[in-house]
């Protein structure tokens, strides 16, 4: 532990959990503690659990949990410091400088690598305005595509010259280390040594909502290959968590917001207005991502590129932010290939009329499906009217699909009950599906198989299920933290990750007389912190928690052990026996 147990309780202290996480959901009371809608995955009905009483959290959908260090982790995808640092200042509270940073060894940190990052927009920005340095990238920007300077100077657009050590060298001077610098993906390693990755490019960086420079898109001047070079994941970056431009687009996303392919459709939106445009990484969209727009808005217009790549990536987009709960649109772009190229071509607002009257998707899908079947032709009109069911299906809400039944009555000239008995077909047998689905999901979960944060639960079911009643049990009461601490040692515990968390509880409880999940946070991952909060949450749920429980499942625990070694030399005996047979 880095922080001393005094600071870390004094912030969690002055940030009681259902504060913090009140201002990222919308919490009810439920008896003591506090229900919503989980933030980390997409739910109609409240799973998320808040317990003041313990000060975690808990989702019994996800499984997501831990205490509010763990919440701001996950939900502002930081490393366990910068979320305490981010909940130190949110109650005054000024965090000792990290002290123990020995030169070379320490691992290269978040901070580190975002203040390194701040040098490198600088350095490349400097290097577009210099009048020599900059002249290709400029003539490239200004010229061919037509930025403004105040457009360059918003987005902070950089030029990294042609020429493979000046970020390294000007990065050196600065006192930052060859690891730091390819840990942070701006420089790569050969045998000849450190290089600019770089190179004669315009530089888009990727700046995060709170203004942390975290990432970079560097596009050739010509048609060379990669066209774009993009930072891969650090220390500091997640591509799967960002979004391009949301830093401005945050503050103009009440009504929508707009999901564009790439930098510069974001870039030519933006200049013409319309400041609610994005865009994803250089990937497809994740759904982590999805999840980022529904915090934002509750409208998304999908503008992505008019090619037929474009559209079948729109399609993907489409399930996941519908799955996320925000009403989507599509874009359909005639005559441009994506939007940079419209707004130049039509203005500004021809694109603001096109964004007006985007169709929803279902609208898109019947264009799509009409386009491939005459349905004058009685076969192609089965198989029309059946994509057509197929596709209403999959709307959750019934009023949509009957409403969509009502339409699509009226263009096939069926009866709209024939269409209803056939929709509704589709989705007993998806409902049954995912009910078969779920069952063997639970079965699989219930016989520990494919339990990554535990392997060994599977061997040691029973075992297990005490050991983890008993690793809830005293994160609920310190009496019976005390009593077990007393009574038992790690040899009691039967698997291996079970043995792991008594062992960091046991430490911390020689060290600090106290538990608190906060002081075993480096021992364990943002997973292995969730199940350890899922052991407290499910004993939380029973009224049978006194001292005579936990006595009955100490001695349980023992006799599950003993079984489980007799087990285990059987084994050895039965495999002793049968190589002898061979
Ligand atoms: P596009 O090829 O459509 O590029 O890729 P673009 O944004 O329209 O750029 P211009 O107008 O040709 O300059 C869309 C997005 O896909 C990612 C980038 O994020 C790009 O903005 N991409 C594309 C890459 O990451 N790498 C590539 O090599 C190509
Ligand atoms: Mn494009």
């Amino acid at each position: 532990m880095i922080i001393s147990p005094e600071i870390i309780d004094d912030i969690k202290f002055k940030n009681p959990i259902e504060d913090v996480i009140s201002s990222y959901v919308n919490l009810k009371r439920a008896g003591s503690n506090y229900n919503g809608l989980c933030p980390f995955h997409s739910e109609k009905t409240p799973s998320f659990t808040v317990f003041p009483s313990t000060q975690s959290f808990y989702c019994f959908g996800c499984g997501a949990g831990g205490d509010a260090i763990t919440f701001v982790m996950r939900t502002e995808n930081l490393d366990y410091l910068s979320a305490l640092r981010v909940l130190a200042s949110r109650c005054g509270v000024t965090l000792p400088e990290e002290t123990e940073r020995v030169p070379g060894k320490k691992e290269v940190g978040r901070q580190r690598v975002l203040e390194m990052n701040k040098e490198a927009a600088k350095f490349f920005h400097n290097c577009l305005l210099d009048e020599k340095l900059g002249a290709d990238g400029r003539k490239y920007l200004m010229e061919e595509r037509k930025l403004s300077m105040a457009v360059i100077n918003h987005f902070g657009l950089g030029f990294a010259p042609n020429h493979f050590f000046m970020l390294h060298d000007h990065l050196k001077s600065l006192g930052y280390s060859d690891e730091e610098m390819t840990v942070g993906f701006l420089c790569g390693k050969n045998d000849r040594g450190v290089y600019d990755y770089y190179r004669n490019r315009v530089i888009f960086p990727i700046i995060d909502t709170t203004g942390n420079v975290v990432a970079f898109g560097g596009r050739v001047l010509d048609d060379s290959k990669p066209k774009y070079l993009n930072t891969s994941d650090t220390p500091a970056f997640k591509k799967s968590k960002n979004l391009f431009a949301l830093n401005f687009a945050k503050n103009h996303c009440e009504n929508q917001l707009i999901l564009c392919e790439g930098y510069m459709d974001v870039i030519a939106l933006h200049a013409s207005g319309f400041e609610n445009a994005v865009a994803t990484l250089g990937t497809a969209i994740t759904s982590e991502q999805a999840r980022i727009f529904s915090r934002y808005t509750k409208k998304v217009v999908i503008s992505y590129d008019s090619d037929e790549a474009g559209q079948r990536a729109a399609d993907k987009a489409f399930k996941l932010l519908q799955e996320v709960g925000v009403d989507v649109r599509i874009l359909k772009i005639n005559n441009a290939k994506d939007p940079d190229e419209y707004i130049k071509k039509f203005g500004a607002q021809s694109f603001k009329s096109i964004i007006d009257d985007s169709k929803s998707k279902f609208e898109f899908e019947c264009d799509k499906i009409f386009a491939k079947y005459n349905i004058l032709n009685t076969d192609e009109k089965i198989k029309a009217s059946h994509e057509l069911s197929l596709a209403i299906a999959s709307y959750p809400s019934e009023i949509e699909r009957e409403i969509y039944c009502q339409k699509i009555s009226g263009i096939l000239d069926v009866p709209k009950e024939s269409i209803r008995k056939d929709v509704n077909a589709i989705l007993m047998r998806r409902t049954r599906d995912a009910k078969n689905k779920e069952e063997t999901e639970l079965f699989r979960k219930s016989s520990g198989i494919g339990d990554r944060v535990n392997p060994s639960s599977a061997e040691f079911l029973k075992a297990n299920k005490i050991e983890e009643a008993i690793l809830g049990l005293i994160q609920l009461y310190p009496s019976h933290l005390k009593i077990v601490m007393e009574k038992m040692t790690v040899d009691n515990f039967v698997t291996l990750f079970c043995k792991k968390v008594f062992e960091k509880i046991k430490e911390c409880y020689d060290s600090v007389g106290k538990f608190d999940i906060a002081f075993i946070q480096d021992a364990f991952n943002v997973d292995e912190i969730s199940r350890i909060t899922k052991m407290m949450a499910e004993r939380q749920r029973l009224k049978t928690n006194g001292e005579d429980v936990l006595n009955d499942l100490i001695s349980s625990l023992s006799k599950e052990k003993n079984e489980a070694e007799d087990s285990d030399s059987f084994d050895s005996i039965l495999s002793a026996i049968n190589k002898k047979k061979k």
